[in-house]
C-alpha cells in the first residue's frame, strides 16, 4: 500500500467516514508475520505493527438517542432558521457561560462577520498568528484588512504574546489570536496588550470548544469568539459554526449582518420591513442544530477524556529523546486537543526526518500528519495584494510582496512546520492502553531510528 503525508483536509477527509487505521494507516492484513522478530522490527521496514485495532470512529451517531430530534424536524418542513437554532444558541452560550451565541453556517463566515460588525476593513492592520488555518487569514484578507503575522511559541504552538507589541502599528485595530490545536493562546496576555493599545481582539476558536483558562473558556475572552462544527471538529455537525460575545450591540449588528442586514434586537425602531445595514446570508438550519444539539450532550465528557489521554500520553512519550512535547500555556484548566501535536528533533532522533518518522508511525498503525505549512509566504497573498481594493487602500511598498513577506517573517513558525506531528482527535478518546499503543510505536521507531533513517 502507498503511504504519503496528508494534508490536513485530505486527513479528515480520508479518515473520516470509517475506521481510520484499518484501510489507510497499515496494510494490516497483510502484515502477517508474527513472532518477537517481526515484532521488533518497524512495520515501515516490513515488521508488525504494534496496533491493528481500529481507532474511535468519528463523528459519532447513535441513532436510538440522536435520531428522534433530526426527524421530527425533517418532518415538520420548518427547516430554516428558527426555535430549535435558537435552543442551540442558548445551551451553546450556557455551555461557554457566554451571554450570546449566534450559529452561523460556518467558522469561516462567523470570522468574517466578526470583523465586518467590528468595522475592521481597508487601511487596518490585523496581528495574527501563521500557524492556523487558511480560513482565519482569508477572514481578514476579505475584509480588506492587512494580516500582520507574528511568530510562534514552538513549545505552545500559539501566537508568542512577546511578540505582539513589536508588531503595533498607528494602523493596527486588531489581534486575531487562534487557539490552535484546541489549546488556549495566552488571553490574559494577550488581553492586556490589546487594552494598553486600544484593539479589538476576535478569538478564533474554531479547534478549541470548551478549552478554557482558570476556568473561564476561550472564546469568551475577547469582543468575539468564533467556532466552527465542521465535521472533523470537536462537536461536528457536518458544517456550521458560531460567534459568542457579552456585547448585545454587538451581537444584534452581527444578526442583522448575517440576515441580509435587517433589523435586530436593539436595532428595531420603525423600521420594519427595511434594511438597515449593508449584509449576508449565513444563516443555519434547524437540521444542523439538531445534529448540533445531539453532539452538544457528549461534548463535556469527550473534551474531559481527550485532555486526560493527552497528558498521559505526553506523560509516556515526553522524555524519549528526541520528542519536544507541548506545554500549555499558564493557566490551562481545560484543553480540547482537536490535534495531539508533538515535534520531533531529527537529529535527537537518529538522524530520522519528520516525515520519514510520519511514514514509519502509519505504518504502526498510528493515524499521523504533518499539519501546517507556513501561511505568511503563500501567493494568495500576492492574489489579495494585486486587487484592486488593495491598490485602493494600501501603498506600493505596502503591497511590494518580497518586502512584505520579509517583515512578517516568523522562524519559529517555520521550525514548527517542519517538526510537528499531528494525532487527530479522535484516537484520544480510546483507551490508557490505546495511549500505550502509540507510546510504544513511538519508542519502537526511535529505537530503531537510524535504520529507518538509511532504508
Ligand atoms: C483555526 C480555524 N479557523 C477557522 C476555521 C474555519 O471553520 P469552517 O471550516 O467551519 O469554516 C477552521 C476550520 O477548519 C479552523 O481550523
Amino acid at each position: 500500500m502507498r503511504r504519503r503525508n496528508w494534508t490536513r483536509r485530505q486527513f479528515v477527509r480520508n479518515t473520516a467516514a470509517g475506521v481510520a487505521g484499518a484501510s489507510l494507516f497499515g496494510g494490516f492484513a497483510t502484515a502477517s508475520a508474527s513472532g518477537k522478530e517481526d515484532a521488533a522490527k518497524p512495520a515501515v521496514l516490513g515488521g508488525k505493527p504494534v496496533r491493528t485495532k481500529p481507532w474511535p470512529r468519528w463523528p459519532r451517531w447513535y441513532p436510538k438517542t440522536d435520531e428522534p430530534r433530526v426527524l421530527e424536524v425533517l418532518r415538520s418542513g420548518v427547516w430554516s432558521r428558527k426555535s430549535v437554532v435558537e435552543e442551540f444558541e442558548r445551551k451553546w452560550a450556557a455551555a461557554l457561560g457566554a451571554k450570546r451565541c449566534l450559529a452561523t453556517t460556518n467558522g469561516t463566515h462567523a470570522l468574517i462577520t466578526a470583523l465586518r460588525v467590528l468595522d475592521v476593513g481597508p487601511g487596518d492592520e490585523v496581528l495574527t498568528t501563521p500557524y492556523t488555518f487558511i480560513a482565519t487569514i482569508d477572514a481578514i484578507l476579505l475584509n480588506g484588512a492587512m494580516p500582520v503575522f507574528v511568530d510562534v511559541d514552538p513549545e505552545t504552538f500559539q501566537i508568542d504574546p512577546s511578540k505582539i507589541e513589536a508588531k503595533i502599528t498607528d494602523r493596527t485595530r486588531a489581534i486575531l489570536p487562534v487557539h490552535i490545536l484546541g489549546l488556549p493562546a495566552d488571553m490574559p496576555k494577550i488581553l492586556s496588550i490589546a487594552r494598553k493599545h486600544n484593539l479589538k481582539v476576535v478569538e478564533d476558536a474554531c479547534q478549541a470548544h470548551l478549552a478554557e483558562i482558570r476556568g473561564k473558556k476561550v472564546g469568551t475572552f475577547g469582543d468575539f469568539g468564533a467556532f466552527s462544527f465542521q465535521n472533523s471538529k470537536n462537536l461536528p455537525i457536518g458544517e456550521g459554526g458560531a460567534l459568542v460575545s457579552d456585547d448585545d450591540a454587538l451581537m444584534d449588528r452581527a444578526f442583522s449582518f448575517h440576515n441580509f442586514g435587517r433589523p435586530y434586537g436593539t436595532m428595531v425602531g420603525d423600521v420594519s420591513g427595511q434594511y438597515v445595514i449593508v449584509g449576508t446570508k449565513c444563516r443555519t438550519t434547524e437540521y444542523q442544530a439538531a445534529i448540533g444539539l445531539a453532539q452538544l450532550r457528549r461534548l463535556e465528557p469527550e473534551t474531559r477524556l481527550r485532555h486526560q489521554n493527552a497528558e498521559y500520553l505526553k506523560s509516556q512519550i515526553q522524555d524519549i529523546p528526541g520528542i519536544l512535547p507541548y506545554r500549555l500555556v499558564d493557566g490551562v484548566t481545560l484543553a480540547s486537543f482537536h490535534l495531539f501535536p508533538f515535534r520531533i528533533d531529527s537529529k535527537a532522533f537518529g538522524g530520522l526526518s519528520r516525515d520519514q518518522f510520519l511514514k514509519a508511525l502509519q505504518a504502526e498503525g498510528v493515524p499521523c500528519s504533518g499539519g501546517y505549512r507556513p501561511l505568511n509566504t503563500m501567493p494568495y497573498l500576492k492574489d489579495a495584494f494585486t486587487s484592486r481594493l488593495f491598490q485602493a487602500f494600501y501603498s506600493k511598498d505596502e503591497l511590494d510582496f518580497d518586502a512584505y513577506v520579509e517583515r512578517n517573517r516568523c522562524p519559529a513558525n517555520d521550525r514548527v512546520c517542519d517538526e510537528t506531528v499531528w494525532l487527530p482527535q479522535y484516537v484520544l478518546l480510546g483507551t490508557r492502553q490505546d495511549m500505550d499503543d502509540i507510546a510504544r510505536a513511538i519508542r519502537k521507531i526511535r529505537e530503531h531510528a537510524e535504520e529507518i533513517a538509511q532504508a
